[in-house]
């Protein structure tokens, strides 16, 4: 351990020493494929050393390293074997074009596929739908195998490669995903990574009492280590089960050897039955977290991954990144290894799957968010930054913190992009930092409880209908729940108000996605809120989901409100024709493309300005967060030379005094 590695020259070195292995134990496959054999030799000749690096650096302290390292080799060459033509193709125009993701039409939705269509079939028959809403990115939520009950909505997962029977199979979904590609949509889907069910082949076989899958898995004979660990570790599912760890009954364990019984000799029989052990499970007692300080678990998700990638699915969520490197002594979140990790994964898609992109799913500390994206980790990420400061500033009607956000938080490598989303299937926690609030004069901790109550419906005047989501009565924590048009006022103006509120809460929800259409980045949709769905109450009747708010924001598609959508006197058409017109403005102007943006202080602490440059394009977007008409200044129209230019979104124009006066709400593009 203490020799100085040229650690690109021994990667080198190391590929040809095993090359010629492989070489022989895939001979079969290369004769019949030898045109495949040549494009995966020049690309780990290319970033081989990137992945030996990195795997160097997560397992060289191991006695089997180069054990491991082979086998990595070998499921990487199997997986590009069986890597249809069509994504072959894609690879390569991917590799010619690796920012496609950057395009002006590039639009985002998101969807359960039971929820949405019944199965996979159905989801075929709605195709048609997606093209009409303009999407060229369609993330199912997970569809994979699960248990029965309690599945923390798919997030619970029996098997990778196995579509949840009602559902469908895997091969719809990779007819599905092929289909969607002719109409030009990406398929996303979730890599759950973290963890798997309970109910894996690999947890039953631990559960059984085999060591080397208990070896996959964090399982500890007693407390001792998970006192341990939890002294640092945060809750986060604490309504469920406190702390991180869930009692095991191993079955068939050996419990003890009793003597044989007098006169018969010297010896003893081993006595099996139940004994309790414990498992790690950040999230619910049946999701057990995957250890990767095993190289085994390293190269067994890198198998399911790229059976993922040749099933064509072109964007890959990670789910829950940050927890996925834990060390004692340490919160277990966002630590080097998780990175290092994540990297890892991102040399073997370049080498076995080149068209595969990472999305982080990272909501955390904004310092730590940025921290997964970059070209070799991450190329995409939720800002769940932005999507909490939409929310605050229409609580507020001030624009204070989202503009501090966008102005230093919100510059990327021009090789990355954010997926900026106004609500998903998930709650919505106040990630902003406490710092920068605090240089605002505002504190952190108070402000969320603030949010929380406004959210809640509890606040004076407040306009929304949310929900409480895994309150923690221990540290005051607590996360929102609701669907965008419930947060934005419309149940509240549609049950209690009347048509002046109705107009205002379609505003809000128009305002927010107008941010998301056009600050830079890819926009999400979480469908159903194109047509200003609401809360959904039955889940609390429903066995497994009643402790779970966060199934008020998971309805099923209403059909028939979707057949209002081009009704314009109807709620649903109006929320639909408002976001469509959105769309078109994002579609029509190639300066929507890209991520370059700049803060215009707009000296009105209700109005969130920013320009939008690409190509030499620049756009001027001004948008009023409070419910009141608010004045735009001469000077600041003047500064950024707006007199001119021609308005390519909103009602208001700038009057002869050179001011601009953005009615309550409004959205005002120039360009
Ligand atoms: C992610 C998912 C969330 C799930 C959790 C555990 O955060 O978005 O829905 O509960 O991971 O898998
Ligand atoms: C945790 C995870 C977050 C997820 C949430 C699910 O907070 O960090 O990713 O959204 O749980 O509610």
């Amino acid at each position: 351990m203490t020799l100085p590695l040229f650690l690109d020259r021994e990667a080198l070195r190391t590929l040809n020493r095993l090359l010629p292995r492989l070489e022989i134990n895939l001979a079969e496959r290369i004769e019949t494929d030898a045109e495949g054999w040549k494009t995966i030799s020049i690309r780990l000749q290319r970033h081989f050393p990137l992945l030996f690096r990195l795997y160097y650096s997560l397992y060289s302290s191991r006695y089997d390293f180069f054990f491991h390292l082979e086998d990595l080799l070998t499921s990487l060459a199997c997986a590009w074997f069986q890597r249809p033509a069509d994504l072959r193709a894609l690879d390569q125009a991917r590799e010619e074009n690796p920012l496609w993701f950057q395009s002006n039409q590039v639009l985002g939705g998101v969807c359960y596929v039971d929820l949405f269509a019944g199965n996979l079939e159905g989801l075929r028959s709605k195709v048609p739908y997606f093209q009409e809403l303009g999407l060229t990115y369609l993330h199912l939520m997970p569809f994979f195998k699960r248990p029965e009950g309690e599945n923390d909505g798919g997030y619970a997962v029996s098997s990778y490669r196995e579509v949840h029977p009602p559902l469908g199979t895997m091969d719809q979904l990779a007819l599905l995903a092929r289909d969607l590609r002719a109409a030009g949509i990406s398929l996303v889907a979730d890599l759950v990574f973290n963890h798997t069910s309970d109910e894996h082949i690999w947890a039953l076989r631990a559960r059984a009492g085999e060591p080397d899958f208990q070896e996959m898995y964090y399982i500890f004979p007693d407390r001792t280590m998970p006192d341990a660990y939890e002294r640092h570790l945060r809750e986060i599912f604490p309504e469920e089960h406190p702390g991180a760890f869930t009692p095991l009954l191993e079955e068939n364990h050996i419990t003890a050897f009793s003597p044989l019984p007098k006169g018969e000799g010297l010896g003893e029989v081993p006595q099996s039955g139940m004994r309790v052990k414990w498992v790690w499970t950040t999230f619910h007692d049946y999701q057990w977290d995957l250890n990767y300080v095993n190289p085994a678990v390293f190269n067994r998700m890198a198998e399911e991954m790229l059976f993922l990638a040749n099933q064509g699915v072109e964007i890959l969520r990670l789910d829950a990144v940050a927890f996925i490197w834990k060390q004692l002594g340490t919160n277990c979140e966002n630590l080097p290894g998780a990175h290092t990790l994540i990297q890892a994964f991102n040399a073997v898609r370049r080498i076995a799957a080149p068209a595969l992109l990472f999305k982080s799913e990272a909501i955390v500390h904004p310092d730590e968010v940025v921290k997964y994206i970059s070209p070799q980790e991450c190329q995409l990420s939720y800002n769940p930054l932005l999507m909490a400061l939409l929310w605050n500033s229409l609580a507020t009607r001030k624009v204070r913190l989202l503009t501090q956000a966008l102005a230093t938080r919100f510059k990327l490598d021009p090789a990355t992009a954010w997926v900026n989303y106004v609500r998903c299937h998930d709650d919505i926690g106040w990630t902003f930092s406490n710092e920068d609030a605090a240089r605002l004069g505002v504190n952190g901790n108070d402000h969320r409880s603030f949010l929380n109550e406004f959210y809640r419906g509890r606040f004076p005047g407040t306009f929304a209908r949310g929900l409480p989501f895994q309150e923690n009565l221990k540290t005051g924590d607590c996360r929102i729940s609701g669907t965008c048009a419930s947060l934005a006022g419309l149940e509240k103006a549609l049950n209690e108000e009347g048509p002046q509120e109705v107009e205002l809460a379609i505003r809000r929800i128009a305002l927010i996605h107008a941010i998301i259409m056009t600050v830079g980045g890819i926009p999400l949709i979480y469908l159903g809120d194109e047509i200003g769905m609401l809360n959904d109450y039955s889940y609390r009747d429903h066995p497994q989901h009643k402790r779970d708010s966060r199934w008020a924001h998971r309805p099923p598609a209403d059909w028939d409100a979707y057949t209002r959508r081009d009704d314009p006197v109807t709620v649903e058409g109006r929320v639909f024709q408002r976001l469509k017109d959105l769309i078109s403005l994002r579609k029509e102007h190639p300066v929507f493309a890209g991520g370059e943006m700049e803060i215009i202080p707009t000296e009105n602490v209700h109005v969130l300005g920013y320009a939008r440059l690409h190509n030499g394009d620049r756009a001027a977007v001004f948008a009023n967060f409070s419910e009141s008409e608010q004045p735009v200044s001469a000077k600041v129209i003047e500064q950024n030379n707006l007199a001119g230019k021609s308005r390519l979104f909103g009602g208001s124009d700038i009057s002869a005094n050179g001011e601009l006066l953005l009615k309550p709400l409004e959205f005002v593009v120039f360009g």
